[in-house]
């Protein structure tokens, strides 16, 4: 087991070891997956039906999106991190309270120290709000929407670590309003042209030009 993994696994277990709002509705602890050594880590908001059966995030509907978004720049979920916020499901996929989110987010940040990513894309507007606002719930009003903030990158200072953040919409949103598809595509692209400049030796996959992409 390499460093990352092996010091993932132990956040895991601490989580596992406390005990957390929400965790005794859920089915599972849903922690996070895919590569610890990419440079990007993907964070989203809370696990769904699917991913609180199966113990991992984006498993459901928004994740094959976010993975056929992802092929646009030869990337796939697993050659990047994902996590969310939540480690557990709130019942009915209900709003978390304020209390619940403090108690989780110890371990997002957790994961981060270890992950040490370098770009940090936040999926939707309360991920976005959340990181811009330095990790900080109470901050959090402070931060304008996601409306406003899609595909700008922002460099952000935490605790003496730098990262980039890269805000997108919540790959689900693409769902129920389709328009926001291209915004999406444009924004993903563009962080594809922020890879290729910045982090040109990343692993990417590729294209092979018989996948036709349906969303
Ligand atoms: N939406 C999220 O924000 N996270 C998941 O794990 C699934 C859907």
């Amino acid at each position: 087991m390499d460093d990352k993994t092996a010091k993932l696994e132990e956040v895991k277990k601490n989580i596992l070891n406390t005990t957390l709002p929400l965790q005794d509705t859920a089915t599972n602890l849903v922690f996070g997956k895919g590569n610890p050594e990419a440079p990007i880590l993907f964070i989203g908001e809370a696990p769904g039906k699917n991913e609180d059966l199966e113990g991992y995030p984006f498993v459901g509907a928004a994740g094959k999106q976010l993975d056929k978004l992802l092929s646009l720049i030869d990337l796939g979920l697993d050659d990047v991190y994902i996590a969310n916020i939540l480690k557990y499901r709130p019942p009915k996929n209900r709003n978390p309270n304020v209390d619940e989110i403090k108690a989780h987010t110890p371990f997002l940040i957790e994961q981060i120290k270890v992950i040490k990513p370098a770009i940090i894309a936040t999926l939707g507007n309360y991920a976005t709000k959340f990181v811009l606002a330095g990790f900080e719930p109470d901050s959090m009003k402070q931060i304008e929407g996601i409306t406003n903030l899609h595909g700008i990158n922002k460099e952000i200072l935490i605790k003496d670590e730098k990262f980039v953040v890269i805000p997108l919409y919540h790959p689900a949103a693409m769902l129920y309003r389709p328009q926001l598809r291209e915004v999406i595509e444009k924004d993903i692209s563009k962080m594809g042209d922020y890879l290729d400049k910045n982090h040109p030796s990343i692993q990417r996959r590729k294209k092979d030009p018989q996948t036709q992409l349906k969303f």
